[in-house]
């Protein structure tokens, strides 16, 4: 039978049958509907992780882990990679088509205009310990927006909206050049307005009094496909949890200020900044891999190859082919020799064919190269997951805009099998054995 014409799934239960919706998608992945399993039935599902599990329907990304296949709104990665800009894939994801050109530069513009922050904002980052991680300031000044931006009841819900999508987007950007310079001790760098969106953020991150930073074409070019290959990436953990805080009709400055502490961790975003120690470790110790590769086996070794792995790549993870070729590209035109690329290729050389990475389909993910990309045009290693995160922004606003829109909205609010102690008395203090 033809996938599309499965209807139904049928469950049988203690005697009892129930018919359960089929829900088909327009590339053919097909999901059991359960909304009214416990109503019908009493029961719920379980599913740690929610690998098996789809928390909605989207239009923004399709994803296929078995052949390695990504595309935004409908267009595969390696066209966007090739030949858009970061602002354009930003603009496609949010309004779901790609602009033209009175529309991009109407965006453009209002990304310009958002570009500056509040000066007062200027005083937290002063007084934030130097050692901070600059994605606990990013995480803690996003939230900070709201307090400086709060809304204008004059303006329509729609006008409010779309401003404080190109504030976070042209903002956070600002924001993480401030932080740095600010971590530095060096003077702030402004947005210019006759910049790219790119090309500002590099200038005011390597600008100085004394060096003029010479905007490279090549570079630029560069850093909007490292940010289109990480613009959005459908469901993973970080946009799961934009759209759960986001589902309580919280302001989405806080919503994606939950993102970006998800992203932080070392098994998600993280793994950008893991994945260069890891390296540097090999690196460090001979540049054999067999020994990192056989404690990446071992069960009793909490090690792990980080920038291997996906819950959802099966094989290849399409952008680590784009992201390799433009990093190697980086380095060559940088006249960069980085021995952690030969590290690199090796341990991916060496791993791909050990039956464990091939029985487990273990491949590298977009985190592998990226981060001797980072390194090469100059980003401080404890930037790399803000870098991810800047990418992440326009992902994680259509990922929210989408859930808020979708007339089936719920709060998100899983369940749970208890396995607690049963009901019991309370003993008095004095009654408790030690
Ligand atoms: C990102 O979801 C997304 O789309 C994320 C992302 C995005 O764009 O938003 O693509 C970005 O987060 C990429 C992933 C970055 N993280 C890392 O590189 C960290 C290292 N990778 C892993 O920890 C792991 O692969 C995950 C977390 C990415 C995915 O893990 P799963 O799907 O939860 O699988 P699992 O942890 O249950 O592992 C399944 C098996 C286990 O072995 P068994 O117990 O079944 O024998 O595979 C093994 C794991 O031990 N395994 C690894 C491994 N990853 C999985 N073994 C060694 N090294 C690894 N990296």
């Amino acid at each position: 039978m033809n996938k599309r014409e499965i209807k139904t799934a049928k469950l049988t239960v203690d005697g009892d049958t129930y018919q359960l919706p089929i829900v088909v998608g327009t590339e053919g992945e097909m999901a059991i509907d359960i909304s009214t399993l416990r109503s019908r039935t009493g029961l719920i599902t379980l599913d740690p992780g929610y690998a098996n599990t789809g928390s909605c329907k989207s239009s923004i990304t399709y994803m296929d882990g078995e052949n390695g296949i990504l595309r935004y709104r409908g267009i595969p990665i390696e066209q966007l990679a090739e030949h858009s800009t970061f602002r354009e894939t930003a603009y496609l994801l949010i309004n779901g088509e790609l602009p033209t050109k009175q529309q991009l530069d109407q965006f453009s513009a209002r990304l310009n205009d958002h570009s500056l922050i509040h000066e007062d904002m200027r005083y937290f980052f002063q007084n934030f310990p130097r050692l901070a991680h600059p994605m606990g300031i990013l995480s803690s000044m996003v939230n900070a927006l709201r307090a400086f931006y709060p809304e204008i009841p004059e303006r329509s819900e729609e006008e409010e909206i779309n401003i404080t999508f190109s504030r976070l987007i042209s903002k956070v950007r600002t924001m993480a050049a401030i932080s740095y310079r600010i971590s530095r001790g060096h003077k702030v760098v402004y947005p210019r307005h006759d910049l790219s969106y790119c090309a500002n953020f590099l200038n005011m991150m390597f600008d100085t009094p004394v060096k003029p930073y010479q905007i490279d074409e090549d570079i630029v070019a560069a850093l909007n496909v490292f940010w289109i290959l990480h613009a959005d990436h459908e469901q993973n953990c970080s946009t799961a949890a934009v759209r759960l805080v986001g589902s309580a009709k919280v302001n989405l400055y806080a919503a994606i200020s939950a993102g970006i502490c998800a992203l932080w961790g070392p098994l998600h975003g993280g793994a950008n900044q893991a994945v260069i120690e890891m390296l540097q470790h090999i690196y460090e110790n001979g540049g054999d891999p067999v020994p990192f590769i056989k404690k990446a086996k071992d069960k009793n070794d909490p090690f792990r190859l980080m920038g291997f792995g996906h819950r959802v790549y099966k094989t290849y993870d399409p952008r680590v082919k784009i992201m390799k070729k433009m990093c190697i590209k980086t380095l060559k035109k940088l006249n960069i020799k980085d021995p952690l690329v030969d590290v690199a290729e090796r341990l991916e050389e060496t791993a791909l064919k050990d039956p464990y990475f091939i029985d487990h389909h273990l491949y590298p993910n977009v985190d592998f190269y990226s981060g001797i990309f980072l390194r090469a045009i100059g980003i401080p290693i404890k930037m790399f997951t803000v870098m991810f995160a800047i990418g992440r922004l326009p992902g994680w606003i259509s990922q929210w805009k989408e859930s808020v829109d979708d007339p089936q909205w719920k709060l998100h609010r899983p369940r749970q099998v208890y396995i607690g102690k049963t009901k019991r008395d309370y003993i008095p203090i004095e009654q408790r054995k030690e």
